[in-house]
C-alpha cells in the first residue's frame, strides 16, 4: 500500500506518533544554531505533523523537525541575533504554551481565526491554502457533492482542535465525526477504512496523495478560501511582533519564501528514512 517515500510516515505510525507529541520530554525539543556566536535562545513552539509546514525527519541519524515553518522560525532567529529551539507538541498545546511563557512563538501552519486572535497575537499571512477533502480514490466517484458526505454512516476526520475541526462540523452535520491530536493518525484511518473522509489542508493533503497510494483529493470547495497562517505571539508583544512582520515581508518579496516553499514540498515528495 505505501510507496517508498512514505517511510517516514510508516516510521511514526508503527512508534505511536500521539505518544510522541503529547508528552514533555527532552527529544520534543530541537536546537539550530543559528550561529556560534550567538548565546541566546529563541524558543518556537510547532507540531510537526504537518508537512511540508513542518515534519519529523532523520538526517544522518540525527532526528530533526524540517519544513516552511522551520526556516521562517530561523529567519526570525537570525534576524534577533539568537539561535533557535522548537519545542513539539501536539497542535492543540500550542496557544497554552505562548500564553503560558513556554515558547517565545508559533509558527505551525497556524491559521488566525477570531478566537484564537482573543488569546494570542497574530503576523500577517505568509502562506495562503485551501481547505480539502482526501478520500481513498475508491471512493471518489461515490463522493461527487458536500451531500454525498453529509450522512451518518459517514465517518469524517479532522484535527482536534484546528479550523478543519469546525470545517467538518459546519459542511458535514449529519456524518460522524473523528477527530484525533496527529494528522498521520487520520490518514492511518483513512488507508484503514475506519474513516471515509479527512478534512486537510491542500498542501498537507497533496503531500499525503504523493507519498501514500490509493489516495484522492475530492475536487470540492469547503470552508473560506482565503484562509492562510501566520506567527503567533503572546498577546501584547509588539516588538517581537514587528520584526516577524518585517522578516515574512523581506522573504515574501525577495522571493525566499517562494523557493523555501517549492523545496519543502519536493523534500516531503521524495523523503525516505
Ligand atoms: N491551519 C489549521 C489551523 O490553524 C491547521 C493547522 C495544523 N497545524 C499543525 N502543525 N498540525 O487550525
Amino acid at each position: 500500500m505505501f510507496k517508498k517515500g512514505l517511510s517516514v510516515f510508516a516510521l511514526l505510525f508503527v512508534t505511536g506518533f500521539s505518544m510522541f507529541l503529547g508528552g514533555c520530554t527532552s527529544s520534543n525539543i530541537f536546537t539550530y544554531i543559528i550561529d556560534e556566536s550567538y548565546d541566546e535562545f529563541i524558543v518556537m513552539g510547532t507540531s510537526a505533523d504537518y508537512a511540508p509546514y513542518e515534519w519529523p525527519m532523520n538526517d544522518d541519524g540525527v532526528q530533526t523537525i524540517v519544513g516552511i515553518d522551520i526556516e521562517i522560525g530561523k529567519a526570525i532567529a537570525k534576524e534577533l541575533g539568537m539561535n533557535l529551539k522548537v519545542v513539539n507538541k501536539g497542535f492543540d498545546y500550542l496557544l497554552d504554551d505562548l500564553s503560558s511563557g513556554k515558547v517565545d512563538f508559533v509558527i505551525a501552519g497556524m491559521t488566525p481565526t477570531d478566537a484564537r486572535a482573543l488569546i494570542v497575537d497574530f503576523s500577517n499571512i505568509y502562506y495562503e491554502a485551501h481547505q480539502v477533502v482526501l478520500v481513498q480514490t475508491a471512493s471518489v466517484s461515490t463522493f461527487t457533492n458536500i451531500d454525498s458526505l453529509n450522512s451518518a454512516s459517514i465517518r469524517i476526520a479532522a484535527q482536534m482542535g484546528a479550523i478543519q475541526q469546525d470545517l467538518a462540523e459546519e459542511n458535514f452535520p449529519l456524518s460522524q465525526k473523528v477527530y484525533l491530536q496527529a494528522v498521520p493518525d487520520l490518514i492511518l484511518k483513512l488507508t484503514q477504512g475506519l474513516v471515509e473522509a479527512v478534512v486537510l489542508e491542500q498542501p498537507v493533503a497533496e503531500g499525503y496523495v504523493s507519498n501514500v497510494e490509493g489516495l484522492s483529493i475530492l475536487d470540492l470547495e469547503i470552508g473560506e478560501p482565503d484562509g492562510g497562517s501566520a506567527v503567533a505571539v503572546e498577546k501584547g508583544n509588539a516588538d517581537l511582533l514587528t520584526t516577524i512582520n518585517a522578516v515574512l515581508a523581506d522573504m515574501i518579496s525577495s522571493g525566499e519564501l517562494d523557493q523555501i516553499i517549492s523545496d519543502m514540498i519536493i523534500l516531503n515528495s521524495t523523503t525516505e528514512e
